[in-house]
């Protein structure tokens, strides 16, 4: 078997329910080299992969979906959570889900990513400041979804170093000088995440990385809106607290979702890089 053999997509969609076929795992090995050709692909530069090892290739095929083509907007999410699928404990513990691959992982996302978006809860709660820290690269813009206007004129995201801010917002409330707003209508169902993305395309941003928490990833994939979804798993166990991926709830598991999905180790977590778009 060649290497790109073990990309080849491993469980198509099987209306009959059964099980798909095991995953082979690729360990994905992020050298500077593959960094620095990954954010040069990503101003235009043609890929280069001679002499790279089989996990420095995998390290690619993991990031280089998430470019987009030429031609229109990617959306793609990341969500980092434990074996039983949470992303915080109950009390509201997220720092230190991910392993330190995992958190790379997330830095990197953002690093590709044009602008990063969040809901309130997780503006609220994390307080994150949503820039490149772990990795080199460029800060994303910083979006946070608060329609009812919740998060407070000193979170770190607005007062974070250059780069754009933009809330979007159903109700008619100012936000500190240089933040930008957009306006969007509300709905029995809250905001519609194609407004969302039409909004945010329209004021440029190409590669959408959609971080969370699982309620607004939840909401863009029951909308049909993310392409990539990238779940980083670590191996802690939590017990209760907030779910990863908020989906609309099916009855059968023969209407479950099974995208084409590859599986990729980081170390200290594992990547299931699923294709969804
Ligand atoms: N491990 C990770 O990768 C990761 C990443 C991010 C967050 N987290 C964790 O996730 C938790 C928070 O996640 P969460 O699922 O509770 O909440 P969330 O997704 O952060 O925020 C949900 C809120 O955002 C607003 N919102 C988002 N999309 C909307 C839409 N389409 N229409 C209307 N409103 C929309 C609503 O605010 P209103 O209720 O004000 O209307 C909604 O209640 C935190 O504990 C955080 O630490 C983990």
């Amino acid at each position: 078997m060649n290497q790109y053999e073990r990309f080849e997509p491993m469980n198509p969609p099987n209306p009959s329910g059964e099980t798909p076929p095991p995953m082979p795992l690729a360990s994905a090995d992020v050298t500077d080299r593959v960094w620095a050709s990954l954010v040069a692909a990503r101003d235009g530069a043609p890929d280069a992969q001679d002499g790279w090892s089989a996990a420095e290739k995998a390290a690619w095929s993991l990031y280089e979906p998430l470019l987009g083509s030429n031609e229109g907007s990617v959306v793609f999410a990341q969500i980092g959570q434990s074996l039983d699928g949470r992303v915080a404990t109950v009390d509201g513990d997220a720092a230190d889900i991910s392993g330190s691959e995992g958190l790379k992982h997330l830095h990197r996302c953002r690093a590709l990513a044009d602008c990063v978006v969040v809901g309130a809860n997780t503006a609220i709660q994390d307080d994150p400041r949503l820039t490149v820290r772990l990795v080199s690269g460029d800060d994303p813009a910083r979006v946070v979804i608060d329609p009812r206007g919740r998060l407070g004129d000193d979170a770190a995201m607005m007062a974070g170093k250059g780069g754009r801010c933009l809330v979007v917002q159903c109700c008619d409330r100012t936000r500190p000088e240089g933040i930008e707003t957009i306006m969007v209508p509300a709905s029995h169902d809250g905001v519609d995440p194609a407004a969302i993305l039409t909004a945010l395309v329209e004021r440029g941003f190409r590669r959408i990385m959609i971080e969370g928490g699982g309620i607004t990833i939840g909401r863009f994939f029951d909308a049909g809106l993310i392409d990539r979804l990238h779940v980083s798993i670590a191996p802690l166990i939590i017990g209760a607290g907030p779910s990863s991926l908020t989906a609309r709830p099916i009855s059968l598991l023969s209407e479950a979702r099974r995208p084409t999905s590859r599986v990729y180790g980081l170390a200290t977590d594992i990547v299931i890089d699923c294709e969804l778009g």
